[in-house]
């Protein structure tokens, strides 16, 4: 097949044999269900049940994060907020202290946004269709679909990095799969290969091989259920497929943190709820005398720690913690602030590159 996209490029992607005139037992969704029921993961906290609030929960916590860092969060967000009322009624800090570490944080606020939307407007009620879905708050086609399978049965396609990864290897296809045209010939074949029932199995079976076996790196296609018609496979093109995305330079920025102590707590500020680390406790960022000067606390002792990478999606950032030991002045105005105990500050609502901070600056005052 020849699928034109503009200015004279071609892409080529090969023709889906008919999937349902080929015999059962050959078909792409029987191998892979009958795999899935066989060795696919069957005990993942949010695999038994059918709520759609903790399917939802479960998805969106998936959304670019694993499955073993996942697991621990899910449970203590489910302990505090056990349904859509509960969540809809809790402020958005105690949402987003509940992801401190999880990071992509505008997916707490949207699971807030979302539950207040069904809460006020939907009387608590989630709606089955998958177009209705879509329209939630951070819910996109894939998290959609995922939900209408396993909350409520739906014959419905995903889409996600994995399953991308699956079809593209499968089918050979070797254009990079964020172009528009190649992402709508994906959508039309998950839609395609879809199965006439056990869509449950059939969305886990896909999840499943794209995390266990048709890995990025070092895929295990001799335990794999689909080897046998995979066309990378057979041109011996597994590694070079999906085609990598060229890698442009993310721009590099340097900030200055003020960790400031009394001696047993450290002051922290809660950021402002968009931007990044948006609703969560980081120490003051700026020149440490400029900060000081403005908060009246006048410096006893000073001292430079070792800075500390993280890198972002769109950029990488260098910490440049700086440890300041201070007295407070009768003027002293710390508004907005919050001294938290040195040993607990890690534990607080902090993104990852600071809770790394804290740990460090705490192991070396004890
Ligand atoms: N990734 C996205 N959704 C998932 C699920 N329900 N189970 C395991 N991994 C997933």
């Amino acid at each position: 097949m020849v699928w034109p996209l503009g200015k004279g490029r071609i892409i080529r992607i090969p023709l889906l044999p008919v999937e349902n005139e080929l015999p059962e037992q050959a078909r792409f969704s029987t191998r892979l269900i009958a795999w899935q029921k066989r060795e696919g993961r069957h005990d993942l906290p949010w695999q038994q049940t059918r709520d759609p609030y903790r399917v939802w929960l479960s998805e969106i916590m998936l959304q670019q994060t694993q499955v073993a860092t996942v697991i621990p969060y899910y449970q203590r967000f489910l302990a505090s907020f056990p349904d859509l009322a509960a969540l809809a009624a809790a402020p958005i800090e105690a949402v987003i202290e509940h992801w401190a570490g999880l990071g992509y944080y505008a997916r707490a606020r949207n699971l807030h946004r979302c539950a207040q939307q069904l809460v006020t407007v939907n009387a608590g009620k989630w709606p089955k269709n998958l177009d209705q879905l879509t329209e939630l708050p951070g819910i996109g086609r894939s998290t959609a679909a995922a939900i209408a399978a396993f909350a409520f049965g739906q014959r419905a396609a995903i889409l996600d990095g994995n399953v991308k990864r699956v079809l593209c290897r499968h089918f050979a296809i070797d254009d990079f799969p964020a172009q528009a045209a190649v992402d709508r010939k994906l959508w039309a074949l998950a839609n395609e290969l879809l199965p006439d029932s056990d869509i449950e199995a059939y969305t886990q079976g896909l999840m499943d091989l794209g995390a266990t076996l048709c890995t990025r790196s070092k895929p295990q296609c001799l335990r794999c259920p689909l080897a046998e018609t995979c066309l990378a496979r057979q041109q011996g093109r597994q590694a070079e497929l999906p085609v990598a995305k060229v890698r442009v330079a993310v721009p590099e920025r340097r900030s200055t943190f003020v960790i400031i102590s009394d001696g047993q707590r450290i002051l922290l500020e809660r950021r402002p709820p968009s931007g990044i680390w948006g609703g969560l406790l980081v120490p003051p960022e700026g020149e440490a005398g400029t900060v000081l000067a403005n908060l009246g606390l006048t410096l006893e002792n000073a001292e430079a720690l070792p800075p500390l990478r993280h890198a972002f999606t769109h950029f990488r950032l260098t910490l440049e913690p700086i440890f300041c030991l201070v007295s407070k002045t009768s003027n002293a105005a710390e508004a907005g602030m919050e001294w938290v105990d040195l040993a607990k500050a890690s534990h607080a609502g902090v993104p990852t590159p600071i809770r790394k901070l804290l740990k460090r600056v705490a192991s070396a005052k004890d």
